[in-house]
């Protein structure tokens, strides 16, 4: 019998009768056990991302389906069946089996989306391994700080890359292997030191490899995610995540077999892996991958051309599309253009209604977290969206709004978005740090760091982070690793950081800076600090503004008061300034 995981699920009600009505019934004979079983699980009764992903496809007679069409950024074109993915994967799962890699050891890998990056982190989690993919625009401090914490054995990097974090390695102690893959040989110097080569290594692989027997409960994927103190912490997920990723994939991201589906996000970030690996090719998919950045022109383009069905991208991208006008869409057909959703940030209701006019549907806004691991709310395509909600939580999810003492409150009141622990995707710690993983749950509920409210039809509205944290075109940056940063240049003696609001990318991270004595705050200083902190972080954490201030407002204990800073960036009231330093 042909293979058809759709047949089985209740997705098929969903969508033979949209409507709120029967997600209302989904929701009501919702099992997790029954998508439990859509899945095949392994031959020892274990359960492996990869497998799931990968191989299932292949054992089930579809291994010559199109798994991943890529377009590099200097026009290259590849494309992999899913049996030439596990081919890839395996042989990789014997690479760093042969290097010594064991159950639970972390392996991260810094490099562009290129195909090789995807090849490398299934045959990780193949080998048992955790995977921990790096934003390859990182400079050298994040990536120190990730490597180390981690205790990563094995890194697997480009030769471009690994000259943009030499001068980091000696710091990373537990660093056995640096891999470096030359993709078509764009960088073609010899290899330095101990570095092996991919290329040779992948070829005296052999191209079988039985996985690792890992159960739900192991460990799978890493990623580092910001808060409001300290460096990124490592949110680890399980093998058990998968099943709500494939779940997902199907019910907020309307996937079937065959589908052509596109995902804007780098697996640096959590949404390039739950969503542009496991949900994707868990349901069987053909994935669009593009190497390039954000271009209206190319990106329509790319939509016709490969005649994408599902897009699923980022609100500042949106907004970055919509400010490019109707010009670059000139003559390209969107008619393969099914389904569009959007992840990272708040989609404005403007954004929704332009999507009507220019795709000739609506966007559809969902909500997740690095934590979550898989979407937990969403608009539908079986029910009415409403433009600036994040929609209602998937069946078997209950999401709920608390006020500042942790207990529910009713319907169109504010408060703290909260999730019942237990869903399959959950995080499972913060990286060595359990008690900020602890810290996380309070009375029976997990604390997402978000406010919203909730509709008396059961839909969420995004307010704002309830913490310090900034959110700049989706990506989540810590203002304590800016500062950190920042006080690092011999001027600097003190630095606050905030998320100014930003008509494109939501909030913008702006820096004020305090001078050590000596240094005279000139716009070449401000130059340089910038360039600095660039260089150091990576543009998309960097402080896009700096303002030089005398002094930083402090609480007695030494606190920078970040609320303050940016009370008075925005001309707002300063609220309670009782704690603050006399000087
Ligand atoms: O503040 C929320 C915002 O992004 C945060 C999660 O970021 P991260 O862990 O990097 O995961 C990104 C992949 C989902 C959330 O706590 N956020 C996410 N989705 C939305 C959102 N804010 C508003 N509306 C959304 N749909």
């Amino acid at each position: 019998m042909q293979y058809d995981p759709i047949e089985k699920s209740a997705v098929s009600k969903l969508k033979v009768k949209p409507g709120l009505a029967d997600y209302e019934r989904a929701r009501k004979s919702f099992s997790w056990w029954d998508v439990y079983r859509e899945l095949d699980w392994l031959p020892g009764g274990g359960l492996n991302k990869a497998y799931e992903a990968i191989d299932r496809h292949v054992a089930h007679g579809n291994g010559s389906r199109v798994a991943m069409i890529w377009e590099g950024k200097n026009g290259e074109q590849e494309q992999y069946t899913y049996t030439q993915l596990k081919e890839r994967s395996d042989r990789f799962a014997n690479v760093v089996t042969k290097l010594g890699l064991k159950k639970g050891d972390r392996v991260f890998i810094f490099l562009d989306r290129v195909p090789e990056l995807y090849f490398a982190f299934f045959g990780v989690l193949k080998a048992g391994g955790i995977v921990g993919p790096l934003f390859s625009a990182f400079g050298p401090d994040p990536v120190r700080d990730r490597l180390v914490d981690s205790g990563a054995t094995i890194l697997i990097t480009s030769p471009d890359l690994k000259r943009k974090i030499t001068r980091i390695l000696p710091d990373c102690p537990d660093l056995q292997h640096i891999v470096i893959i030359n993709k078509g040989n764009r960088d073609p110097k010899p290899l330095e030191g101990n570095d092996l080569s991919y290329e040779k290594l992948m070829s005296a692989a052999a191209a079988d490899f039985k996985i690792v027997n890992t159960s739900q409960y192991d460990y799978s994927i890493m990623h580092y995610t910001s808060g409001t103190t300290g460096k990124p912490k490592g949110a680890v997920h399980r093998h058990q995540a998968v099943v709500q990723q494939y779940l997902t994939g199907k019910w907020a991201l309307d996937m079937h077999p065959g589908d052509i589906y596109w995902c804007t996000a780098d697996p640096g970030w959590v949404t390039g892996t739950s969503y542009g690996m496991l949900a994707p090719w868990t349901n069987g998919v053909t994935q669009l991958i593009y190497e390039g950045g954000l271009s209206a022109r190319k990106w329509y383009q790319l939509i016709e051309k490969h005649q994408v069905n599902i897009w699923y991208t980022a609100p500042t991208a949106i907004r970055m599309l919509m400010r490019a006008g109707d010009e670059p869409m000139k003559g390209i057909n969107f008619s393969s253009l099914r389904f569009i959703a959007s992840v990272g940030e708040p989609l404005n209701p403007e954004g929704v209604i332009w999507g009507k006019r220019v795709f000739g549907m609506g966007i559809h806004d969902n909500w997740w977290q690095t934590e979550t691991g898989a979407i937990m709310c969403a608009n539908y395509q079986s029910m009415e969206i409403r433009p600036g909600s994040m929609g209602r939580p998937l069946p078997g999810i209950e999401m709920g709004i608390l006020d500042d003492k942790y207990n529910p409150v009713g319907p169109d009141i504010r408060g703290l978005l909260a999730v019942r622990p237990g869903w399959p995707s959950q995080f499972h710690n913060y990286w060595r740090n359990a008690d900020m993983y602890n810290s996380r749950f309070k009375k029976g509920w997990y604390i997402t760091g978000d406010r919203a409210a909730m509709d008396k039809d059961g839909y969420f509205w995004f307010e704002g982070r309830a913490d310090d944290v900034i959110n700049t075109a989706g990506h989540l940056v810590g203002p304590f690793e800016v500062e950190s940063a920042l006080i690092e240049h011999p001027a600097v003696a003190e630095a606050g950081v905030i998320g100014k609001p930003d008509p494109i990318a939501m909030e913008v991270v702006k820096a004020f800076v305090s001078l050590k004595p000596g240094h005279e705050p000139t716009p070449e200083l401000r130059a340089e600090l910038m360039r600095f902190a660039r260089q150091k972080l990576s543009s998309a954490v960097a402080p896009r503004e700096i303002d030089f201030v005398p002094s930083l407002p402090k609480t007695r204990s030494g606190k920078i008061m970040r609320r303050l800073l940016k009370a008075r960036e925005l001309g707002l009231p300063e609220g309670d300034t009782s704690t603050l330093e006399e000087d």
